[in-house]
């Protein structure tokens, strides 16, 4: 069956982005995923790098990665995708389009986790964004724009699948030490891709349609306010920096208490002036030292050395370097007082990316097509959808996370809110293909 066609253009659509009163000629209205079957394959995923605390540690480029990516693999072909590892080791599921002249319509996520994470964060948009291509097979739908499943790969190691795209994984990048253990191009290697090749990866600005990720909210918002469906206003910037506070390693029973350069109490002073300086403001900025390290690393020896972890986020680039500043000013402070030195490694920089207002319109129809609720809400985690927001225009379709728990083994999405958000997928995907971008 060919969809029919007819002319929607983007004037019209930026014209009426209350787009309340706008119908859809569509021949596919009443189709929906099966939410039994999406439900089951994100239970079957979950098996790979299960933990004993009922989550999953799979790390990029770990086995588990390598396992569970082949079984996605598998429901890519069974939902008659032209699967494909690219040379970056993104998964790439084609489907063809009856326009030869349309750019492609992108839609995914990501099925790595992070250490000890959960069975939902990227795997409900990995595997919707499936569902939704077989939904389209087994009613033998033909879009007008030729479609592409994208499972990113180390998307919680800093976006890097979707980096590739952009062309901006540089050769420190790639010498980078993954929460696997292996080095960024040792992991691309493992999983298929191929480091030499990397430009063929590059994608332009403007090559795009579009680009659509269905996820979990990961917050606390729509559950508290019974609320089905969050449209993605925006996605939060992300900065990462590793810090290096030198002091003096020295015996811990002979070294007087006025004589130490104690590298980790001036750290544990650090990690109090991050939370004071990034509550200091009002907003929704966030920031976290989340990993610490101490050396030697023994009870009678006062630490010399700590490597840590500082990590600032808000929608806003200008404040996360406001913040920033502010921070290394308190730190200079505590390194004359401590006798320490402070050094600062950029080891990560996301980009906060505002979503397409004609797609966040899209999906909210969408939504409410389906007798869902919406709300318009920031996402405070990132996204492989920022990356693709340098691309082509792109819209996120959160569902609500039980508790706001996540990257943790007791992230939870009721299966209901896992069908919506595949239906919302669907029905957004459909709507954009009738748009000539
Ligand atoms: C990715 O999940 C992030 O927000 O860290
Ligand atoms: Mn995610
Ligand atoms: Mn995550």
């Amino acid at each position: 069956m060919n969809r029919r066609e007819f002319g929607f253009g983007l004037a019209g659509l930026a014209a009426a982005c209350a787009l309340d009163s706008l119908t859809y000629a569509r021949d596919a209205d009443t189709i929906r995923v099966n939410g039994a079957r999406l439900n089951e394959h994100l239970q079957a995923l979950a098996q790979f790098g299960k933990n004993p605390q009922g989550g999953v540690s799979r790390v990029a480029y770990s086995e588990a990665d390598r396992q569970g990516r082949e079984y996605v693999m598998g429901l890519m072909r069974a939902a008659k995708l032209d699967v494909s590892i690219d040379a970056a080791g993104n998964i790439v599921g084609r489907r063809s389009g009856r326009d030869l002249s349309l750019k492609p319509i992108l839609f995914g996520s990501h099925v790595d986790s992070v250490p000890e994470g959960g069975n939902y964060d990227g795997d409900v948009g990995s595997l919707g964004a499936i569902e939704v291509a077989q939904t389209l097979a087994e009613n033998n739908i033909t879009t007008g724009h030729p479609l592409e499943v994208c499972i990113f790969q180390n998307e919680e190691g800093g976006l890097i699948g979707s980096e590739a795209l952009l062309g901006i994984l540089d050769d420190k990048a790639l010498d980078r030490v993954s929460n696997s253990g292996k080095t960024i191009r040792e992991g691309i290697r493992f999983l298929g891709g191929d480091t030499s090749k990397l430009s063929s990866v590059k994608r332009e600005k403007g090559s795009i349609a579009a680009y659509l990720e269905l996820h979990i909210e990961q917050g606390g918002t729509l559950e508290a306010e019974h609320v089905d469906i969050g449209v993605v206003e925006g996605i939060v910037g992300i900065n990462q920096w590793e810090v290096t506070v030198e002091g003096f390693a020295n015996h811990a029973g002979t070294t007087a208490m006025n004589n130490r350069r104690d590298a980790l109490l001036a750290a544990a002073k650090f990690v109090e002036a991050v939370n004071r300086v990034v509550t200091s403001v009002p907003g929704r900025q966030v920031g976290t030292v989340g990993r610490i390290q101490a050396f030697p690393g023994a009870p009678n020896v006062i630490p010399g050395k700590v490597i840590l972890s500082l990590e600032l986020r808000d929608l806003d680039a200008a404040k996360i370097q406001m913040l920033y500043q502010r921070i290394r000013g308190e730190a200079d402070q505590i390194a004359q007082a401590s006798k320490v030195t402070f050094d600062y490694r950029p080891i990560n920089e996301n980009i906060p990316a505002p979503t397409d207002l004609r797609v966040r319109t899209i999906i909210d129809q969408s939504a409410k097509e389906l007798g869902l609720t919406t709300k318009q809400m920031p996402s405070g985690a990132g996204h492989d959808a920022q990356d693709m927001a340098r691309l082509g225009p792109v819209g996120m379709i959160f569902i609500p996370s039980i508790g706001g728990i996540s990257h943790a083994p007791k992230e939870f999405s009721r299966p209901k809110d896992i069908e919506n958000g595949a239906n919302v997928l669907l029905g957004s995907l459909l709507k954009l293909d009738d748009v000539n971008w």
